[in-house]
C-alpha cells in the first residue's frame, strides 16, 4: 500500500505575523478543518509561530518550524531550539533546507546535528536534499543526494519521525519543476539508500516529498509516482486556493 501523503507549505521569509494568521485561516477555509486522506501542515517564520498555532486550533493541520538549532538554550544569539518550538505548538521542523544550506552555510555535518537533535526532543523532522543545476549537469545528482542523505542521517537510530524532502536546487523558486520521472528517479534512489541504511521496510514506511515548483497544475502527475509520498510547498502555498489545489491532489 502506498504510504499516506504529507503536504507542508514552506513559507519562507514571508508574511507578517498578522498576514500568517490571515493565510492560515484561508487555508483552513480553503480546505476544511476535517479532512482527513493525507496529513498537512504549514511553516511560518518564529515570530509566527504562535498566532499560527492559534489559528489552526481544533484543525487537524500540523504546525512547522523552517529550522532550529542542535543545543537547547545558551550562548547562540540568533538561533531557538527544538524545545522552544515545541513549547510554540510545533509539531515538525523543516531540517537542512537547501536555502540553508546554500545561503547559511549548512554543511551535512551541521543538518545531521540538527536532525539529531530535534528528533531526541520529539520533533518530527523533514529533511531536505537536492543538487544544484551544475551538480545535476555534471551528472553527479545521484552521489551528491547519497552523500546528503548518509551525511544528514548519520548516526541516528530511528527514522519513525522522519520526512526526506526531495528538492532540486534548481527547481525551487524558478518555475522550472522537475519532470514527474526525474523526481521519481531521485525519489526511488533515496528510498533505496535509506533501505541500505535501515532495511527495507523502515525504507518503505519513508515518505519522501517532492519540492520545487509544485503546482495545482503538476501536483496530480507528480504525486501519483510510486516513491513520491506529497509536496514541500513554497511559493504556491503562499495562495489559500493553490496550496487547497495542492492538498486535493495528494489526499
Ligand atoms: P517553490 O515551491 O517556491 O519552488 O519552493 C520550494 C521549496 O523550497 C519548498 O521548501
Amino acid at each position: 500500500m502506498k504510504r499516506r501523503n504529507i503536504v507542508a507549505g514552506n513559507w519562507k521569509m514571508n508574511l507578517t505575523v498578522a498576514e500568517s494568521r490571515e493565510l492560515a485561516v484561508a487555508v483552513l477555509s480553503e480546505i476544511g478543518a476535517g479532512f482527513s486522506g493525507c496529513d498537512v501542515g504549514v511553516a511560518p517564520t518564529f515570530v509566527a509561530l504562535t498566532e499560527t498555532a492559534k489559528a489552526l486550533d481544533s484543525s487537524s493541520l500540523f504546525l512547522a518550524a523552517q529550522n532550529c538549532h542542535f543545543e537547547n538554550e545558551g550562548a547562540y544569539t540568533g538561533e531557538i531550539s527544538a524545545r522552544m518550538l515545541l513549547a510554540a505548538g510545533c509539531s515538525y521542523v523543516i531540517i537542512g533546507h537547501s536555502e540553508r544550506r546554500q545561503l547559511f552555510g549548512e554543511t551535512d555535518a551541521i543538518v545531521n546535528r540538527k536532525v539529531a537533535k530535534a528528533l531526541q526532543d520529539g520533533l518530527k523532522v523533514i529533511f531536505c536534499v537536492g543538487e544544484t543545476l551544475d551538480e545535476r549537469e555534471s551528472g553527479i545528482t545521484g552521489d551528491v543526494v547519497t552523500r546528503q542523505v548518509k551525511g544528514g542521517l548519520a548516526g541516528i537510530d530511528g527514522i519513525g519521525d522522519l520526512v526526506i524532502a526531495y528538492e532540486p536546487v534548481w527547481a525551487i523558486g524558478t518555475g522550472k519543476t522537475a519532470t514527474s520521472e526525474q523526481a521519481q528517479e531521485v525519489h526511488a534512489l533515496i528510498r533505496g539508500t535509506v533501505a541500505e541504511l535501515y532495511g527495507a521496510e523502515a525504507a518503505d514506511g519513508l515518505r519522501i516529498q517532492y519540492g520545487g515548483s509544485v503546482k495545482p497544475s503538476n501536483a496530480v502527475e507528480l504525486f501519483a509516482m510510486p516513491d513520491i509520498d506529497g509536496g514541500l510547498i513554497g511559493g504556491a502555498s503562499l495562495n489559500a486556493a493553490d496550496f487547497a489545489a495542492i492538498v486535493k491532489a495528494a489526499c
